[in-house]
């Protein structure tokens, strides 16, 4: 029997039928220590993390392929490293030295759920086992020390160079917001450059340590502000948030040319108050309309990372400070989010690995024996 080839495994592999799995990170050199003696095989392999229950999950899957395969293999030893990838950006890097990936959750209209979507979003995935802060940029109007029941202010400390702000925490994320700096009732009356200086110094002068993800809760619109905003953030993408009626399409499509102007790829559209389900009656009500996410995602040429629907604890979550995807692990929209988190997951490794093509990497990388 002739040596089996670690492309001859990979190709095993890529059988998986797992909705978790994107068939395109399974590349050439993610697999490492590749090892067979006689009939013992052994490898590592690392797939971007998506869900900290599912690499077992995966091992099996894997070891009964692989024993389908290659049937006179006695022992399979694999171990899975799940880990989210990290965007290479110099901007980043320089002004963000220890986090892997920036995203801006935007929207041109207001009101349609940035926030919400946005805390949820971090708390989802956190909750899969990723590293995660949230910068509320809402500097004019911010929402997420209410949504994320924080109360307390940031403590300051003297670091090696300069004083730093330690982040709050809640729900397994770091955040920071202009509303635990100043007082409650102050209204915050800054102009532009004072609003980008803000989330500057949110960037700098906060100690976020090593993290996976850092989320962006901008404000809403498409003017000055926000285009600044997204030229001072070095941002690995956007996602925009939309409901499914035209008037939001409309300012969705602004939002998609502001970030491409500057060219941040928006990494999909998430849909928010897709549909109402009458608690009574089970009936579906489609209040704003119904879609138009998907839609507008086709038209931009952009993946449609999920709707979420219209449910009354997700505001009473927002309120009480306790996000849904905390609260309510087990409830249809928890699930949903967690979908619709794994599926921006997916985006931004899938780009992190390939530039966002899915191509067969391992043709241009082939390091097989
Ligand atoms: N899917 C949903 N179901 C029920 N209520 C929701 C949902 N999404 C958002 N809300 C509620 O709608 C209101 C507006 O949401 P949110 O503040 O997240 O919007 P926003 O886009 O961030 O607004 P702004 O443009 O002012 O920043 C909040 O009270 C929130 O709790
Ligand atoms: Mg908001």
């Amino acid at each position: 029997m002739s040596d089996i080839t670690k492309s001859e495994i990979l190709n095993t592999l890529k059988k998986t039928e797992d909705t978790n799995l994107n068939k395109d990170f399974l590349i050439l050199n993610s697999i490492k220590n590749f090892e067979l003696k006689g009939k013992e095989l052994s490898f590592e392999i690392t797939v971007p993390l998506i869900n900290k229950n599912s690499s077992n999950d995966l091992k099996e899957k894997f070891i009964r392929l692989i024993h389908e395969d290659f049937p006179s293999l006695k022992k399979i030893d694999i171990k899975i490293d799940e880990k989210v990838t990290a965007h290479q950006d110099k901007k980043k890097s320089a002004v963000l030295p220890g986090i892997k990936n920036t995203i801006a959750v935007a929207s041109g209209k207001g009101g349609v759920g940035k926030s919400t979507i946005a805390v949820n979003l971090a708390v989802a995935l956190s909750q899969d086992g990723a590293t995660v802060g949230l910068i509320d940029a809402d500097i004019y109007g911010p929402s997420i020390p209410l949504m994320l029941g924080l109360k307390d202010k940031p403590k300051v400390f003297q670091s090696q160079h300069s004083m730093k702000i330690l982040p709050l925490s809640n729900y397994g994320v770091k955040v920071i917001s202009i509303g635990v700096l100043v007082d409650d009732n102050a209204p915050v009356i800054w102009r532009g450059p004072m609003a980008s200086g803000a989330v500057k110094q949110f960037m700098t002068d906060v100690d976020w340590g090593e993290l996976d993800y850092l989320i962006f809760d901008l404000p809403p619109g498409t003017g000055d502000i926000q285009l600044t905003l997204v030229q001072t953030i070095p941002l690995t993408g956007a996602v925009i948030v939309t409901t499914p009626q035209e008037v939001s399409l409309i300012d969705a499509r602004k939002a998609l040319k502001m970030f491409s102007r500057v060219n941040v790829p928006v990494l999909g559209v998430i849909e928010n108050m897709s549909y109402f389900i009458a608690p009574d009656t089970g009936k579906k009500y489609d209040i704003f309309g119904t879609g138009g996410g998907s839609k507008i995602a086709a038209e931009l040429e952009v993946p449609f990372l999920g709707g979420l629907p219209i449910e009354p604890q997700i505001r009473i979550g927002g309120d009480n400070g306790v996000p849904i995807a905390f609260d309510s692990p087990g409830s249809v929209q928890s699930k949903i989010m967690a979908e619709i988190s794994r599926n921006l997951s997916a985006q931004v490794n899938l780009r992190n690995i390939n530039g966002g093509q899915s191509s067969d990497l391992e043709i241009i990388l082939g390091d097989d024996e």
